[in-house]
């Protein structure tokens, strides 16, 4: 059962954030210990040629000289010594790295970043957040499911194909509700951290389904952690959410002003779901581990009363409710049961003359093996009911007969909620985030589908609107930007971290965690070459240009080069690249496809000479002129200014220049994505900012005409497609030179 572990998000978190605190330790002391090893070697291979020298310069009997002496110190430096120079520092973590400035740059100083005249717009969600949440997808009048992932509310027209969105929440949406008018719609989201780990304010959204304009944000300031359910009245225009506290408060709102009507500690249990009952606005009923509330608001005060188990084992945990045609309460529980819950009248001879009425089972209904994870009342009485183990849905009628069931499909996971499209055709969001659409009789089919785990790999294809992402939960997943939709989908033993599409676009190859690689056919699915390179995770996959090489890059700190024949079927060792103290984090062919930049986990940015046997370039400044077939490399003078002041090394995992070269996206781990003009080689580089994913950004990618571009939100297992709009004129070459001539000085760039 998945309970458990929506119930300790927090306590996870803080030992996530440690663990990484942890990590980043050791990656510096890492690069510590390699900087002073590489000291230590340079030290003993000069000792010699000083000691020789000094005894020269003894012998001489005078200081050497040399040649070209430096000028006395100026200060400030002339315009032309500025001209001149050569390279500059950077510095992660205290760490310098220099970074030499290409030929064509002859005036460094004055080079004017600005952001880049092209925008993203939130074109397509890919996902769905059935993992770890309930209760969250409605089927709206307009014909449209409405559902959530990350920080986004996805409005999906299931006949036409198109999406709106919701996009107003600055972390993880959590639970949804839709008003009895069909049109209002309540989000909530959780706290989440800001950039520096502090914590921000939980608040629920209501706002028009119609418009997507915002009607009322709830709460700021009044919810901890985040928002667990929400729930709105029938008859007058009251909000009930519970927050995640401990406590987990329970607080009632006027919708319309926004204020706060009420508030009391609901349980220090965890706590699943809330609603008003239906034909009175005074009473909500909440439920949750080992328990169902009755509650009565009265003149501000509520007061509890505890559903009473009586001869009935009490079930762990009360998953969900429905209120029957009759108001009765009917619960869906752990143990596979449907309860109806009744109200008795007060046992005033054995309680006393004070006893109040009681609400107590009334029936027990055996309904499914394993929890009823979801009930969903239909129009005239009907009952609906979803398994969260044995993936079944049943249909009762109104007095709890079955009626119908069906299976859904084992690799869609189980039953997690059920909208209602038009009394016979159905709606399903499933545990492996998933929807489906069908009915008993046809069955059913996904119409959104996503990954169910972290994820890392992202790759397009080089000439079609296709893209593949690969992840933890071991699924290989091809997409396509046009249809919206999942190609194909497969299994693999391990995960998978990182992938290329071959230049010839038939074949694609696959990085897994254990050192394995493997290339698949894009139409068979089959897999045409498979290897293996040390016993460690590999980070990078990338072909040569022209196809004829491919890197593997891993965590072993080596770099595996590959001859290609047979257009990506057929690979042989070429060589290894030696030489990084850490491991390969990002890589790229010079266009010539004789060389790579790489980077490693210690900062460092190695070249090589690929055709003359992996060769290590040790004379960095002589690289600083050649040109990249891509560039994802995360340091290098070309994207230097993408970096924060102050930056730890870790805060961008990666970054994708454009096609056109105009252009540079940045995925970073604080959920953003950003987009930067291209080159960007100063500090404090103005960029578009966008959000959208609920977790750290993992991987962007454009597609092969730089027509979108596509983003990965590592743990919320949602990828966001972007449309690329504006721009058009100039290309970066241009606009180098125009900075190039530019003769006065610029001010300080300010970041927008
Ligand atoms: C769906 O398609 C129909 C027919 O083309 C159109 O009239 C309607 O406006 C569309 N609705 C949405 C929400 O896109
Ligand atoms: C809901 O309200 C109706 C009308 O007041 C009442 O008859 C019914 O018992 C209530 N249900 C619960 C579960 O309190
Ligand atoms: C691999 O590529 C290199 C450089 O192009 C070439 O010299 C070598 O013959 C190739 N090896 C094989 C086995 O194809
Ligand atoms: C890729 O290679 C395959 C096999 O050699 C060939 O059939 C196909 O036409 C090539 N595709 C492209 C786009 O060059
Ligand atoms: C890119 O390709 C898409 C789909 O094939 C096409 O609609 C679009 O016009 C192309 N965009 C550019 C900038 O070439």
């Amino acid at each position: 059962d998945d309970v458990h572990i929506a119930d300790f998000p927090d306590r996870a978190s803080m030992m996530e954030v440690r663990l990484q605190a942890q990590d980043d330790e050791i990656t510096l002391l890492k690069s510590s210990l390699a900087d002073a090893l590489r000291r230590i070697r340079l030290h003993d291979q000069l000792l010699p040629l000083l000691k020789q020298q000094t005894r020269k310069m003894k012998e001489e009997g005078k200081p050497r000289t040399p040649t070209s002496a430096p000028a006395p110190a100026r200060c400030p430096p002339s315009r032309k010594e500025r001209r001149n120079q050569q390279s500059i520092k950077m510095f992660i973590r205290g760490r310098p790295i220099t970074m030499y400035i290409p030929s064509n740059i002859q005036n460094y100083e004055d080079l004017k970043m600005e952001p880049p005249p092209e925008r993203l717009e939130l074109d397509w969600v890919y996902g769905y957040r059935g993992r770890d949440c309930r209760a969250n997808l409605y089927f709206l009048p307009t014909g449209e499911a409405l559902f959530f992932i990350a920080c986004v509310v996805v409005l999906y027209h299931i006949n036409n194909r198109t999406q709106r969105h919701y996009h107003k929440h600055t972390d993880c949406v959590r639970c949804l509700t839709v008003h009895p008018d069909k049109v209002r719609v309540a989000s909530g989201q959780t706290a989440g951290v800001d950039k520096d780990g502090k914590p921000l304010q939980p608040c629920v959204h209501i706002w028009d389904s119609t418009t997507l304009v915002t009607l009322q944000q709830i709460g700021l300031g009044s919810f901890q952690r985040g928002v667990g359910s929400v729930a709105f009245s029938f008859a007058v225009t009251f909000l009930c959410v519970i927050d995640d506290s401990n406590e987990h408060m329970l607080s009632v709102w006027d919708c319309n002003k926004g204020t706060k009507h009420a508030e009391v500690k609901s349980t220090n249990e965890a706590v699943f779901a809330v609603e008003f009952n239906s034909s009175d606005s005074t009473n909500i009923i909440t439920c949750g581990k080992s328990h169902v509330y009755f509650w009565t608001l009265s003149a501000g005060q509520f007061t509890k009363k505890q559903g009473i188990f009586g001869k009935y084992k009490k079930p762990k945990f009360m998953q969900c409710f429905v209120f029957s045609l009759t108001g009765d309460v009917l619960t869906g529980d752990s143990e596979g049961n449907i309860l109806t819950w009744g109200k008795s009248a007060a046992d005033v001879k054995t309680l006393g003359k004070g006893a109040k009425e009681t609400f107590q089972i009334m029936r027990q209904t055996r309904a499914h093996e394993g929890s009823v994870f979801t009930l969903c009342a239909l129009q005239g009485g009907t009952l609906l009911s979803g398994g969260g183990k044995d993936r079944k849905i049943i249909r009762w009628s109104a007095d709890l007969a079955p009626e119908r069931e069906c299976e859904i499909p084992e690799n869609y996971g189980a039953v997690r909620t059920i909208a209602d499209v038009d009394g016979e055709e159905l709606l399903v969001g499933t545990t492996r985030n998933a929807i489906l659409r069908g009915t008993f009789s046809d069955g059913f089919v996904a119409i959104v589908q996503g990954h169910v785990d972290e994820m890392w790999g992202l790759a397009t294809h080089p000439s079609q609107n296709i893209f593949l992402t690969c992840g933890h939960d071991r699924q290989v997943c091809l997409w396509n930007t046009e249809e919206h939709m999942l190609d194909w989908c497969i299994s693999l033993e391990d995960y998978g971290l990182c992938a290329d599409f071959c230049p010839n676009g038939s074949v694609v190859s696959v990085g897994l965690s254990t050192g394995r690689w493997m290339v698949l056919d894009l139409l068979t699915k089959e897999v045409v070459s498979e290897s293996i390179d040390g016993n460690e995770q590999l980070s990078v996959m990338r072909y040569s240009p022209d196809g004829s090489f491919l890197a593997v890059g891993s965590h072993d700190n080596f770099i595996y080069i590959y001859n290609v024949t047979e257009s990506g079927r057929r690979y042989t060792r070429f060589g290894k690249c030696n030489g990084h103290s850490s491991f390969i984090t990002h890589l790229d062919w010079a266009k010539d496809g004789k060389y790579i930049m790489s980077n490693s986990g210690d900062y460092e940015i190695l070249y090589w000479d690929i055709v003359a046997g992996c060769k290590l370039l040790r004379n960095r400044f002589e690289s600083k002129d050649r040109e990249w077939a891509s560039y994802t490399c995360v340091l290098g003078f070309h994207v230097m200014g993408v970096w924060l002041e102050g930056s730890d090394g870790t805060d961008i995992n990666a970054l994708c220049r454009s096609h056109s070269e105009r252009m540079v996206a940045v995925a970073d781990d604080f959920c953003k994505v950003h987009l930067f003009q291209y080159p960007c080689p100063k500090p404090k580089a103005p960029s578009h900012k966008y959000e959208g994913h609920g977790s750290h950004v993992t991987n962007v990618c454009f597609t092969h005409n730089d027509s979108h571009l596509l983003s990965m939100g590592g743990k919320d297992t949602c990828i966001l497609q972007w449309k690329v709009i504006g721009g058009g004129a100039g290309d970066s070459r241009e606009r180098l030179a125009s900075a190039s001539s530019a003769s006065t000085s610029s001010p300080e760039p300010a970041s927008s």
